[in-house]
Order: C-alpha cells, then structure tokens, then sequence
C-alpha cells in the first residue's frame, strides 16, 4: 500500500493541529515526525513532549524519525508518547538488533534508517528484524533539499531484495520527493513517501496530498 506520508518539519508549529488536520483530510493515514538532537544532525527539532501533544491531535499514526546519537536512550520515551512506529539510523547504533528489539518491545514497529552513503547490503543480514527501512534521499538535517538520484537504485535494490526473500518490508523514502518526482520513486518500490515542503509549503496542502495520492496510485498501477 502507497501511503503519502507529510512530514511536519515543514508546518507552522504555532498551528501544528490545523496543519495536521489538513493533511488528514487530504486523505494521509501516516504522519513523520523528525527529531534532531544537534549531535547527529547540524539541527535541533522536537521531542517526546511534542509527540505527545500531536498525539492528543491526531488518530493517525505517528511515524518517528529520530536522526539522533544514543537513541537507545530515548526511543521507548518516543513511543511511549504515542508513536506508531520509530525509526533509528544504522549509522547511530552500536547495537542495532538491540535497538529494533527494544523498540518493539516498547510496542512500536522498528525501522532501520540508511544515509545516502550507506549501501543497502548492510541490511542482508539485519532485514528479517525489521519493520521497515527508511531510505533517506537527502542527508538528513534540513528539509527543502534535493534528492539526491542514486538513492533510487538503492530502492531498487532493496526492493529486488525483499521480492526474492518474501519480506513484506514496507521501503520508506525521505527527502527532496515533490509531485514532479513523485512516479518515478513509487516506480523504484517505495511505499511509504514523506514529504515536508512540498506539501507544507504549498498555497494549497489539502489539494496538494490529494493530488500526491492520485499520482502515486496512478504510478502504482503501473508497478508489477
Ligand atoms: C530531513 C528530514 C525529512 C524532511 C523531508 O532530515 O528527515 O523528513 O523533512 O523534507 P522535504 O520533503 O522538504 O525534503
Ligand atoms: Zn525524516
């Protein structure tokens, strides 16, 4: 299942329930919410406080990316705040089995996050534990960027992989996606698309989801 999935980073916080409430009209059934620590990232965004609160907003379900050092540290708190699902960077963790393992423990589904630069086959071992991977188009910190091309090949890869392995592994894709590219990065297998300024900072986020789904169904028709 295509889910067009708006990233807050690019809303109006002073308005976040409006900007939310918005894009769940539009039909969005998954929300991303990027946390930045400063340390892993050039950027500081929000905690499990704000997840909370967007909790108390919204039924959808709360996707969290966290681009953090330590997130051992801090992923049950981010659930506990009510997200869905929580994805953590390969590139942050020591212990990644154990990182999955304990947020799944916590009671969300558990990604992997891959940057640009890290190749998909550090996955072949790792992929039967995981939820989902996040592949991220863009390096992480800002939104607004463009995606950078080769991150295709390697959702294509990785979604050769999961078909040869019988994995229903939903491939999420994060970074520079606006309705221009939107087809061909469904063509290239990915599920779940996050996209922050192209929606948020559009006259329009309503129709613009609206017609981001409409694509992205039209391009999975096309996809065998
Ligand atoms: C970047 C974030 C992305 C970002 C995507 O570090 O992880 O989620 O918000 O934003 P756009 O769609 O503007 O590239
Ligand atoms: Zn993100």
């Amino acid at each position: 299942m295509i889910e067009i999935v708006p990233s807050i980073l690019s809303a109006d916080f002073a308005h976040l329930a409006e900007e939310i409430s918005r894009v769940e009209r539009a039909g969005a059934r998954i929300l991303h919410l990027d946390v930045m620590d400063g340390h892993f990232v050039p950027n500081l965004t929000i905690g499990p406080p704000v997840v909370g609160s967007v909790r108390k907003a919204t039924k959808l379900h709360l996707d969290v990316h966290l681009m953090i050092e330590n997130p051992d540290r801090y992923a049950a708190a981010f659930v506990e705040a009510g997200a869905n699902s929580v994805s953590v960077h390969y590139e942050a963790c020591r212990h990644l089995d154990a990182t999955l393992g304990l947020i799944r423990h916590a009671g969300a589904m558990a990604g992997i996050v891959l940057n640009p630069a890290t190749p998909v086959a550090v996955l072949e071992d790792v992929l039967e534990v995981a939820d989902y991977v996040l592949l991220m188009s863009v390096n992480p910190g800002f939104g607004g960027q463009q995606l950078i091309p080769y991150v295709l090949e390697k959702a294509r890869k990785l979604d050769r992989i999961r078909r040869e392995r019988h994995l229903a592994l939903p491939i999420e894709i994060d970074g520079g996606v606006h309705r221009e590219n939107l087809a061909e990065v469904v063509r290239a297998g990915c599920d779940w698309i996050v996209t922050g300024s192209a929606v948020f900072h559009s006259s329009d986020p309503q129709a613009t989801v609206r017609e981001m789904i409409q694509i992205a169904a039209n391009a999975t028709a096309m996809r065998v």
